[in-house]
């Protein structure tokens, strides 16, 4: 299994270009099966995640060249081979974005159902509840969603929570519907917007998205032939700023969109590490003491969770309580035991967690269980006295593509095994 071996202590110290939106490109991925002809996706990162989506697509029927490192040539399917092997879907829990647009443009799908994973239980209700909505008839047999339909016609949907995966789901499957699908308390994160700006320069008619109402015109068919460029990663740049911000550090981030990045550079500023706006730069760095804060995450334009756990660290070792409140996941408080073996303070109630900052960390052999709690790890290791070794690196290459040779220009002491 990969490690990574981290000498914690050193300032980050220089520019760094953020890749295209993993988030994002997965469901974009899934929506060029809508497609009836090619279509070309700029910015589209290299990570493990996307390539397992990649493999998916190909054997569905998809035909996929990767024409340079972030550009991705994609010929949708004339029809689908729905027996793609469970352990596909069971490697990407994303797969589940598939559900939306087989039903719509092959009227049947057949995915596993993906299981929950190391952050919650992960339910489905909702896409269900939607497709339904819109006429499929779902069920699950051995470990596999199945559904079918004929034409799909539009419906009223309201969503109980704003479920980003369900919203991209629906909107999928809306966008060749018969007639008008409206989507309530859809959610708003930007990787929603890019998805429906992605159909719509395809030839679908979303309409609202980035709002609480999402309503989707549906067509006869999609034309695609299109090439679109995928949002920057907003997680991947959060990631840096707030190990620019735990280092005492000063780093240039290129390429981001800074609004995307607004509910994080909030909470930073408050912390008072200094952000600066430069066009699609954002400048991170530490000029004087940094202060406890509370954090809570909301879906977007909350604080979002998936910064929670990098949030963490930079707060561990800020003097003073801090408070962080997960409000999206259930089991999101993983890295906390290993933190509490780098030295940190942190007693967790429920959905509460009260960090005491302390001095500093000490570096550990550690573990990770999931993506971003790797990458908060490798936050960890960065500010840590001595050496970190952190296991199951393979969580973080799932997210971040080229991580550690990109920590190393900044100054990093960063190598794996
Ligand atoms: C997406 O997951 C992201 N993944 C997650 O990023 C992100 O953390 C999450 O949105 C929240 O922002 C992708 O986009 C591939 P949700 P998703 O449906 O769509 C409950 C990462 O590290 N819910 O908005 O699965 C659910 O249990 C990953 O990049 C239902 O109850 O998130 C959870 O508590 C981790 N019923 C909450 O909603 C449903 O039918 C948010 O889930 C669906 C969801």
């Amino acid at each position: 299994m990969k490690r990574f071996f981290i000498k914690g202590g050193k300032r980050l110290q220089g520019r760094v270009r953020i890749n295209g939106a993993k988030n994002a490109s997965l469901a974009i991925l899934c929506a060029t099966v809508l497609a009836q002809n090619e279509v070309i996706l700029e910015n589209v990162p290299m990570i493990s995640d996307v390539l397992s989506m990649v493999e998916i697509i190909n054997r569905l029927g998809c035909e996929t060249v990767w024409e340079d490192v972030d550009v991705l040539r994609v010929s949708p399917p004339l029809q689908v081979d729905d027996m793609v092997p469970h352990r596909f879907f069971k490697k990407l829990r994303a797969s589940n974005l598939l559900l939306g647009p087989l039903l719509a443009r092959f009227g049947r799908a057949h995915i596993a159902l993906p299981g929950g994973c190391n952050i919650g239980v992960r339910p489905m209700d909702l896409h269900f509840k939607g497709l339904t909505g819109l006429g499929a008839k779902v069920s699950l047999e051995h470990g596999y969603i199945r559904a079918d339909s004929g034409r799909l016609h539009g419906a009223q949907v309201y969503l109980d929570f704003p479920s980003v995966g369900a919203t991209e789901n629906i909107m999928m499957a809306a966008c060749l519907a018969e007639g008008q699908t409206v989507v309530e308390n859809a959610a708003k994160e930007p990787e929603v917007v890019d998805l429906a700006n992605f159909l719509n320069n395809m030839g679908a008619k979303v309409r609202g998205a980035g709002t609480d109402v999402v309503k989707i015109e549906g067509v006869s068919f999609l034309p695609g032939g299109v090439r679109y460029s995928v949002i920057p990663d907003r997680i991947e740049a959060g990631t840096f700023m707030v190990a620019a911000a735990a280092t005492g550090g000063d780093v240039l981030l290129e390429n981001v969109i800074p609004l995307h990045l607004e509910p994080l550079r909030a909470k930073l500023r408050e912390a008072n590490v200094e952000v600066e706006e430069e066009g699609d730069t954002l400048r991170v760095r530490v000029t004087r003491p940094l202060c406890s804060i509370d954090i809570k995450t909301m879906p977007y334009p909350g604080f979002p969770t998936d910064m929670q756990s990098q949030m963490m660290v930079l707060l561990s070792i800020i003097p003073g309580t801090s408070i962080i409140v997960e409000n999206i996941f259930e089991n999101r408080f993983m890295v906390v035991n290993e933190l509490k073996r780098m030295g940190a303070r942190v007693k967790v109630e429920g959905r509460m967690a009260v960090i005491e900052g302390v001095p500093g960390l000490q570096g550990t052999r550690v573990k990770t269980s999931d993506l971003r709690a790797g990458a908060a790890l490798i936050v960890a290791g960065l500010v840590a006295d001595g050496e970190t070794v952190i296991c199951n690196a393979h969580y973080i290459d799932r997210g971040y593509y080229r991580l550690e040779e990109r920590l190393r220009e900044l100054g990093a002491d960063i190598r794996s095994v």
